[in-house]
């Protein structure tokens, strides 16, 4: 008789508590005119669909860009100043791929769940995301998750050199359900923008929604450091 096929064993990660000003900053009333921006986004005509549109991996519609460069640059000189860091920039994605530096994702309720991971090392040191629904409850922010053992034990939150992704780090791109435990939620709250190190495991808390107008509209940010 053979045995059941054995559980992937994965990698523990080193965890680090995600705390504000060293792991993640928050902005509130992060841009002049978030309304105008809202309404400029939700007039856009140019969508590419995801999933379940089209069969993509990633869900919901996506356009770029959310911001003009004057908007963008009031953005980028507050994450230099409390990142500490001089030089930010959108790193060029491999030949094929797109990039979602600057882009709009609108997501409704059903069409994903929340969805640990980390963003590329290779195109990202941090990570943001500007909230850009009024009407989208506070539990549909971001949150950050740390590794769940079979044993129950906590593990770790964080991918670091030399690997790249959570897929390289953990050593298995198949995870069994209830691998990671949500750890820290950031709310959901219209205008704030969360920049985050982009090596922490974090989604959505959740999507909301039906109607473009109602769903979860969100900018999302890359920059390499
Ligand atoms: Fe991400």
């Amino acid at each position: 008789m053979s045995m059941p096929p054995a559980a992937p064993r994965l990698a523990i990660l080193p965890y680090r508590k995600p705390t504000e000003g060293r792991d993640y900053w928050v902005l509130d009333n992060a841009l002049a005119n978030a309304e105008a921006v809202r309404a400029r986004c939700l007039a856009k005509t140019d969508w590419i669909e995801g999933y379940p549109h089209k069969p993509e991996s990633w869900p919901g519609l996506r356009a770029i860009p959310a911001l003009e460069p004057d908007e963008l640059a009031s953005i980028e000189a507050w994450v230099r100043k409390v990142t500490e860091t001089k030089k930010l920039w959108a790193e060029a994605v491999p030949d094929g791929a797109h990039s979602n530096h600057n882009c709009v994702q609108v997501v409704g309720e059903g069409e994903c769940q929340s969805r640990p991971h980390t963003d590329s090392r290779k195109i990202c040191r941090y990570a943001a995301v500007l909230y850009l629904n009024p009407a989208v409850p506070d539990d549909c922010g971001t949150s950050f998750y740390r590794q769940r053992l079979p044993n129950g034990q906590l593990g770790g939150n964080m991918v670091s050199p030399p690997h790249n992704n959570l897929v390289e780090a953990l050593g298995a791109r198949f995870v069994p359900p209830n691998s990671f435990v949500e750890d820290l939620r950031i709310d959901h709250r219209f205008n704030r923008l969360l920049v985050y190190r982009a090596n922490l495991i974090h989604s959505a808390t959740a999507y909301w929604g039906h109607e473009l107008a109602e769903k979860r509209m969100a900018a999302v940010f890359f920059w390499m450091a």
